[in-house]
């Protein structure tokens, strides 16, 4: 049995998180939300707890899981060997939506990192994500909170459709603030390089170490199907409703007189179509529409999209025919996102 705890993020006392802090502190489960997406939570350094994670999203074990903490001070009992830039990655962004990875201590079960040296770690701006996890007295491991190969779930609805009854208990928070996964960056060579693009960009993370950094090249444009990326989580199946995604880019005029007569062909092949634009194209097609919102605001595009990919699940879509979005700032990470959601069966036009 789960238990759902409805609590108000911007107006709620310490009092309402306490029994659900018991239950991370005691060695079990429990979804909550942060900023990026909602995760589902247990305490990281207790092996048994971990594994109760990996088997209620039916995740690979090989896929380590990011750390979440609420102050600095536990940053030194979880990693070591913290460079000037990791130093300075820390002072910038956190709290807030960047996973640093950083060389792991000994008291970091194995389960947590999926094998690996390294541990990632993650302190979020989300006031009760926080709260939680100082009054749980452990550093919470969190994945996103959906059944692995699913959309990330961006609001308490979601996470209760896929966990319910696999977890101790959910958090339903309302909405969260970015709708994408955290940046996540490796710290521990010379150079950081971005492993996921999240909700940090490049751009900022080069502005405040005053350098260039590195993306690993798996990632870097949405066509690289083919090289092994260095996040183990990034070679998975992601992000996918249950119809297929077909993704088409270019200019916006040209992507929508594609998209009408893909949506033509496909119907006549019996195919029953949904459609995933933008507000400056909506008009121009019928049927089953979803709009992400406006390209002029992409933080709103990057708050819908994962809730708009699980509406289609609603419905008896076979196919989905997606706009692309610009691939710069956040609209990388959306993009690296949707290309995955859609197989990387994309249409350049
Ligand atoms: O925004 C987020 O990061 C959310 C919220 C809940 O905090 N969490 C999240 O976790 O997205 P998850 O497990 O869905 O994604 C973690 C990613 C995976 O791609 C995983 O492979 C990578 O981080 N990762 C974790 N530890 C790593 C490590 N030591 N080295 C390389 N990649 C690592
Ligand atoms: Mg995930």
């Amino acid at each position: 049995m789960t238990k759902i705890f409805n609590i108000d993020p911007r107006n709620f006392k310490d009092c309402e998180l306490e029994e659900s802090a018991k239950i991370l502190n005691e060695g079990g489960t429990v979804a909550f939300p942060t900023e990026t997406v909602y995760g589902i939570g247990a305490n990281a350094l207790e092996e048994e707890a971990v594994k109760k994670i990996f088997e209620a999203k039916g995740r690979p074990s090989d896929n380590p899981l990011i750390v979440h903490i609420s102050k600095e001070d536990q940053l030194k009992e979880l990693a070591k060997d913290i460079n000037k830039n990791a130093q300075l990655l820390i002072e910038k962004f956190w709290p807030g939506p960047l996973t640093i990875i950083l060389n792991k201590r000994d008291k970091v079960p194995n389960c947590t990192t999926g094998g690996l040296n390294t541990v990632a770690i993650r302190m979020p701006s989300h006031r009760l994500a926080r709260k939680l996890i100082g009054l749980s007295k452990v550093p919470v491991a969190a994945p996103s909170a959906n059944i692995s190969g699913k959309p990330s779930p961006t609001k308490g609805e979601h996470v209760v459709k896929d966990l319910k009854n696999r977890v101790d208990g959910i958090i339903c928070g309302g909405h969260v603030q970015i709708g994408l996964e955290s940046t996540v960056i490796d710290a521990t060579g010379e150079v950081p390089i971005i492993l996921r693009p999240g909700g940090v960009t490049k751009e900022e993370i080069e502005e405040a170490l005053n350098m260039e950094i590195k993306v690993d090249p798996a990632i870097e444009g949405y066509f690289k199907k083919d090289l092994t990326p260095k996040s183990p989580g990034m070679k998975y199946t992601h992000y996918s409703p249950e119809a297929q995604v077909v993704i088409v880019t270019g200019n916006l005029e040209d992507t929508a007189k594609k998209i009408i007569e893909l949506k033509k062909d496909a119907i006549e092949e019996g195919k029953k179509v949904g459609i995933m634009c933008t507000d400056e194209t909506k008009e121009k097609y019928d049927g089953l529409v979803y709009s992400m919102g406006s390209r002029k605001k992409i933080s709103t595009i990057a708050l819908n999209m994962f809730h708009i990919l699980r509406l289609f699940d609603e419905t008896d879509v076979d196919i989905i025919f997606a706009e692309g979005i610009e691939s710069a700032h956040l609209g990388s990470a959306i993009m690296n996102r949707m290309t995955k959601a859609a197989g990387y069966n994309i249409i350049k036009c």
